[in-house]
């Protein structure tokens, strides 16, 4: 390389000065090699002499000769010659993939290991050899095959450098790598070589060959890069602290224990020992990463320490000093700051041996103490984890005192930590922003679990196996809030809930799969009605043997009792071919205008939001040329269901769902404002009866009501045309015939004259615009509960108003004139 120079033609003396200078590069480099005493050739004659003597090399008589050739792609195996004698080749078939070494003694010169190590795979084992395994001044020869770099890491590298390499930095996947290094050697003084795959599909194989003396270099020591192990009298005893902190006194054969893990990177760590900090920052080298105790379980004293920074280094040494214990020994352990990036597997399982059970739990910054013992049966109960924040918020410290016996008794089952860490959830909330409420630092671990029902009867419920439909609109906070709420009813079954997302954000997919819930992607609409067919359509298909479904639309919160109120519906629904399904949301469910949860009414109308439907209603609806003239408006406008569909709704009189605020552009118009953005009442109960439900059916609800208007205080008209004239509302009965319902009557010019009636029903507090008629008819009666008692508003072309008392007939007549 460095006779380059040379090749370039120049003419006259400064042609002579060049070779000159060439001659002087050369020889320099010649001389340096000798002055490190190895030398290298590259074999790229075919007729090498490998099993001649001394691998075809000659060297000076003090040398020691090497033949070293690196696999051919993953086909055929490397070889190692050393001193005359091949002990790896493909013959042999003693090699691997990864990386294969010959372990020479310095004292002896004699081979004294063969090993191979599938770097590809993993590298702890190639660290643990090359830190524990080989021995002062132990010298190595290297052959690669197939790949070795793939998980050849920091550390692994780390370590081959402390043997004199500087090439392995670049070896990259499926590359060829040759060394002869020496254990302390300085950094670049291993003989080695690399070579390069460019676009093929593997490197070519080389074969180098050479001679080196013993020891290969300048050397410096790798002990003082192991870890920080102290042993019975190299232990400092730090302040005293009395009893540990422990408050009451350690009985015999137990001794007290204080643990502090500190507060993140700032305040150190402690342990405690028999009223002594024994280990801390400032003490016996503790730091950062796993800080360990030993204490014998004869004489309950300190008998080793070890600290070793798992953030930035291997845990090999933590791992051989665990497997070093002696049989009862009892191990205290602390992280402090950060010590999960490099901690091993075969680390964590040596302290799940110890008795640990959460250890494979530590992630990023979380902090944990343990204290087990060597031989224990199960696992400890000394043990604690607190996790990090998701964007590695420093956790909440814990801190501790106990007697721990000299003989720690086990669990056999892990013992369920304080605090449970959700990385399903911290994942998702990591790829996606704007979930304030279910990434919330403070609740981002929460986990909600489906809650049991009670009652065996109502296990056999339909309701718990009817599909649920959850329909999304674009507020994501609001979805998660829908999904949590479904998920805490009781009894829920998330095998049937399915949440239908827009097949171009599988976001939703995702989240469905957070709360354990199915998912079903659907083509997206500009139109959430459009949306809300289309999952209605797939829900039918998805689930073809089931009679009854549940459809929630965006934007829900359910009440607890949801699910225990549908089931209570279910079977009514079932007996009455007029009933086509059960709403949870009334309409007119307002704050002072319902208040009886155990009340329900029959309406002539589809009030949505969340609805349990049979689906021969829903096949109807969905057939586009009804699905056109029925709901193509949000349902607070009203779907006209009829007349394809003939049938009531049963509806509560207090709401089972709540449907947030509506806000936002477009949704100035004074009615949705007045439905939405005004108090409602919604069922806070867990668990409600619901009376009278034989009486919902279709003749039995006329009997009911009937009965009701019969023994009905009559309000006229004329007292409350006064209360809406002057602009006010009505604010009481007479008290003494309380729970009486009342009525009042009022003269219609048509069936579906409802001018006078939109008018009454202001004096009560409602709310309607003139150009839609009043909701929650029946039969063009207008019922609700107000005041502790039922409420009946009946118009003259209603077959209610026979019932109008004789006496009052001429008093109902003169007070609608003026209406
Ligand atoms: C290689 O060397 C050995 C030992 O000296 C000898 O027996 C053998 O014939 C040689 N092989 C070739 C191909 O020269
Ligand atoms: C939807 O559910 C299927 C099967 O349950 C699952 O494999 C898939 O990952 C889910 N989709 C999303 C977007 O999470
Ligand atoms: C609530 O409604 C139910 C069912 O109609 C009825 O039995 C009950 O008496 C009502 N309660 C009150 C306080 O009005
Ligand atoms: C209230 O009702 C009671 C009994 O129903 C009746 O005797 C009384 O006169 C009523 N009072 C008023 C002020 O209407």
């Amino acid at each position: 390389m460095a006779h380059v120079p040379c090749l370039i033609t120049v003419q006259g003396w400064k042609k002579f000065v060049l070779v000159l200078i060439c001659l002087c590069i050369l020889i320099y480099c010649i001389t340096s090699l000798f002055s490190h005493d190895r030398q290298m050739w590259d074999v790229n004659f075919n007729d090498w002499n490998v099993t001649g003597d001394n691998c075809g090399v000659t060297c000076k008589p003090e040398q020691h000769t090497f033949y070293i050739k690196t696999g051919d792609s993953n086909l055929y195996g490397p070889t190692i010659c050393y001193d005359g004698k091949i002990y790896i080749s493909n013959e042999l078939k003693n090699y691997g993939r990864g990386l294969n070494i010959l372990l020479i003694d310095d004292k002896t010169k004699k081979v004294t290991d063969i090993r191979s190590f599938d770097t590809y795979e993993d590298e702890a084992p190639l660290i643990r050899f090359l830190k524990k395994t080989v021995p002062e001044n132990g010298i190595i020869l290297v052959a690669s095959f197939d790949d070795a770099s793939q998980n050849l890491k920091e550390d692994s590298r780390r370590w081959l450098k402390l043997y004199g390499s500087k090439a392995v930095t670049d070896l990259s996947y499926r590359e060829g790598f040759v060394m002869v290094g020496q254990r302390g050697l300085n950094e670049g003084l291993a003989v080695e070589f690399v070579v390069k795959k460019r676009n093929a599909a593997f490197a070519p194989y080389v074969e180098k060959a050479g001679c080196f003396d013993i020891p290969l270099g300048e050397q410096h020591s790798v002990e003082l890069l192991l870890p920080d192990v102290l042993y019975k009298q190299e232990i400092s005893m730090g302040e005293v602290l009395l009893n540990c902190g422990y408050e009451g006194v350690c009985q015999a054969d137990s001794f007290p224990v204080r643990i502090d893990t500190g507060q993140s990177d700032k305040i150190s760590f402690q342990i405690c020992v028999n009223g002594h900090v024994m280990m801390s920052d400032a003490l016996n080298k503790g730091g950062r990463g796993f800080n360990v105790l030993v204490i014998d379980s004869v004489h309950l004293q300190p008998t080793a320490t070890i600290h070793v920074d798992t953030y930035n280094y291997d845990s090999t040494d933590l791992e051989v000093f665990l497997e070093s214990l002696n049989k009862g020994d009892i191990v205290i352990a602390v992280v402090r700051d950060e010590a999960s990036r490099k901690l091993s597997h075969p680390a964590k399982e040596l302290l799940n041996k110890l008795g640990s059970g959460h250890i494979q739990n530590l992630k990023f910054r979380d902090v944990w103490y343990f204290i087990g013992q060597n031989g224990i049966n199960g696992f400890t109960t000394y043990e604690q984890i607190s996790y990090a924040g998701v964007d590695g918020e420093w956790p909440k410290a814990l801190e501790n005192s106990f007697c721990v016996p000299k003989k720690i008794t086990g669990r056999q089952i892990i013992p369920d930590p304080e605090v449970h860490r959700n990385d399903e959830r911290r994942g998702f909330c990591k790829k996606y922003k704007g979930y304030y409420e279910l990434c919330d630092p403070a609740h981002v671990d929460d986990i909600i679990t489906p809650v049991k029902i009670l009652s065996q009867q109502l296990e056999t419920n339909k309701i718990y196996s009817t599909p649920i439909l959850i329909i999304p609109g674009m507020n994501h906070n609001a979805l998660v809030r829908t999904l949590q709420t479904t998920l805490m009813q009781p009894g829920i079954n998330t095998d049937f809930v399915t949440i239908f997302w827009d097949e171009k954000f599988p976001e939703y997919g995702e989240l469905a799969g957070l709360f354990k819930f199915q998912n079903q992607s659907i083509p997206g609409s500009l139109r959430y009605q459009d949306q809300v067919m289309k999952a209605i359509s797939a829900g039918l298909r998805l689930f073809p043997e089931k009679d009854y479904f549940i459809v929630l639309e965006e934007d829900l919160l359910l009440t607890a009792d949801f699910l225990n109120f549908m089931s209570q519906c279910v079977e009514t629904l079932g007996m009455d071919e007029s009933l086509i399904g059960v709403s949870a949301w009334n309409i007119n469910g307002y704050d002072e205008l319902s208040g009886n949860n155990s009340l329900m009414y029959r309406v002539e109308e589809f009030p949505g939001l969340g609805f349990m439907m049979k689906r021969s209603a829903l096949k109807l609806l969905i057939e586009p040329q009804n699905f056109k003239t029925c709901c193509t408006h949000r349902v607070w406008i009203g779907w006209n269901v009829k007349p394809e569909l003939e049938g009531e709704m049963l509806v509560p009189d207090v709401s089972r769902v709540f449907r947030q605020a509506i806000q936002g552009a477009g949704n100035t118009d004074e009615y949705i404002q007045a439905i939405f953005n005004r108090p409602r009442v919604a069922n806070l109960q867990s668990d409600v009866l619901l009376t009278g439900m034989n009486k919902l059916t279709n003749t039995a609800y006329e009997e009911l009501i009937v009965d009701d208007l019969k023994q009905s205080i009559v309000v006229l008209p004329g007292e409350i045309t006064l209360c809406y004239q002057s602009g006010g509302f009505i604010k009481e009965f007479n008290q003494s015939s309380q729970g009486t319902p009342i009525s009042v009557f009022y003269k219609q010019d048509h069936t579906h004259d409802y001018t006078l009636l939109n008018k009454l029903i202001k004096c009560f507090g409602f709310y309607v615009p003139d150009k839609y008629p009043p909701r929650n008819l029946h039969k063009g009666l207008f019922r609700y509960y107000f005041m502790k008692r039922n409420i009946y508003l009946v118009g003259s072309e209603t077959i209610y108003y026979p019932y109008l008392p004789q006496d009052k007939i001429s008093e109902v007549n003169p007070g609608t004139g003026g209406g």
